[in-house]
């Protein structure tokens, strides 16, 4: 590509930001829609986030992504923050507001992940959910529940505090929701009348089983994967986690992360350069995703 003055540059901030697939999928957008527009990886050093996001306005800098650990360290330095990305407490996304000479704060993830759900033909609304985890990637999933409003949800975390105290963060700010938390010793008890035998959407949050990882699962009674109609697995690396593989033996679909990857990233170009993205241009970025993750 011709790079000249008028190039619009965007970037991802976060420590370490090595094996991000995002410039994939902002340099595939810019390319297909004949945009002047580049992404690159910005490092950012502990301690020098300020002068990040500060700096990266000096330099014209049009929009940034915020990935681990600042997602919420950067939202002090914010001219305004969306509701939702205020709610959750999470920013990934930098929008350039020139009026007031700073950025403001959206969290696409959220929307990544509805927007990958409902490209599988999934709404939250009514169903029963059960999200594995309670950490950043399970908060996402938590809130979205919430704006879905879900039928029925159980967050289900090695460490039952923590679950505990996403549920009533969660209830605190959807009060009507029905949240929960539950152990994994309880879901997996084949006897476990909470929940119900047949229809559950899962959505999995943990670590577990990522790359290199692989033979790892939160979870893998045939008890409660047998229960499970859709699950969500977060991770894409591998393709197929041990877990996905369960679900699907056990005649449920299932669904990995890059969607969810794929589509924050799309909501942040779209904030960024004002324009609505197509499913089939979509479709063009997750054909070079998956090229890249097979590699
Ligand atoms: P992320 O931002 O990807 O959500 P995180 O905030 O570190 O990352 O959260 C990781 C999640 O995976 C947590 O829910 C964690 O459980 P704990 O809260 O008990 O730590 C979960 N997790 C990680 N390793 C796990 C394991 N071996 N078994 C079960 N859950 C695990």
């Amino acid at each position: 590509m011709k790079i000249d003055g008028k190039t619009k540059v965007c970037g991802l901030i976060g420590h370490p930001v090595g094996h991000t697939l995002s410039p994939t999928i902002h340099n595939t957008l810019a390319q297909s829609l004949g945009q002047d527009l580049i992404y690159v990886p910005l490092p950012v050093e502990p301690g020098y986030l300020e002068d990040a996001v500060k700096g990266g306005y000096g330099l014209g800098i049009l929009g940034m992504n915020v990935t681990v650990p600042y997602k919420s360290d950067v939202i002090p330095l914010l001219k305004n923050v969306d509701p939702a990305a205020a709610m959750i407490g999470a920013v990934n996304t930098l929008v350039r507001n020139e009026e007031q000479g700073g950025y403001d704060g959206y969290n696409t993830d959220i929307i990544g992940l509805q927007r990958a759900l409902q490209e599988d033909g999934i709404t939250l609304q009514g169903q029963n959910v059960v999200l594995l985890g309670a950490g950043g990637a399970a908060r996402a999933a938590a809130f979205l529940c919430g704006q879905q409003q879900a039928g029925q949800v159980w967050i289900v975390n090695r460490t039952p505090e923590k679950a505990n105290l996403l549920a009533q963060e969660v209830k605190k700010n959807y009060p009507s929701l029905a949240i929960e938390a539950l152990t994994y010793a309880r879901i997996e008890d084949p006897a476990c009348s909470l929940l119900p035998t047949e229809g559950l959407i899962v959505l999995q949050c943990t670590s577990v089983g990522l790359y290199p990882h692989c033979e790892d699962t939160p979870v893998s009674a045939p008890s409660f994967i047998s229960r499970i109609s859709y699950a969500f697995d977060l991770i894409y690396r591998p393709e197929e986690t041990r877990f996905l593989r369960l679900v699907r033996e056990a005649g449920g679909r299932t669904a990995n992360g890059l969607s969810m990857l794929l589509w924050q990233g799309v909501a942040a170009y779209e904030y960024w350069n004002k324009l609505q993205i197509s499913s089939g241009q979509a479709k063009t970025v997750m054909d070079r995703l998956q090229e890249e993750v097979r590699d």
